[in-house]
């Protein structure tokens, strides 16, 4: 069996709905997004050429490269247009009073 450990990355107030916040994960840097009411993490990293999404837009479930706008799915890291094809990761998060927790 695999334990799961989550790691408090930020305040609830810290990511209001539509924005995203970059934190730090034990020295990997994460991109927690809110969007259609939930929040995700996934990579501060672009699989097209590896620039930070930080800053991207986000809409219903999908962020947009701000780069060249390739755009993924905050669920599943799932590439959605070019010129991105590899997903990226995801992380598993959870929310623990206003915490976020952030799976490592
Ligand atoms: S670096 Fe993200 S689409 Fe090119």
């Amino acid at each position: 069996m695999t334990l799961i450990t989550f790691t408090p990355v930020a305040h609830v107030d810290d990511v209001p709905p539509g924005t995203s916040k970059v934190v730090d994960l034990d020295g990997q840097s994460v991109l927690i997004c809110h969007s259609n009411g939930r929040l995700f993490a996934i990579a501060n990293r672009c699989s097209h050429a590896d620039e930070p999404l930080a800053c991207g837009r986000i809409r219903a479930g999908w962020i947009a490269c701000p780069v060249h706008g390739a755009r993924f799915d905050l669920e599943t890291g799932r590439a959605m247009n070019p010129p991105a094809k590899a997903p990226i990761r995801v992380y598993e998060v959870r929310i623990i009073g206003e915490q976020i927790e952030v799976a490592r």
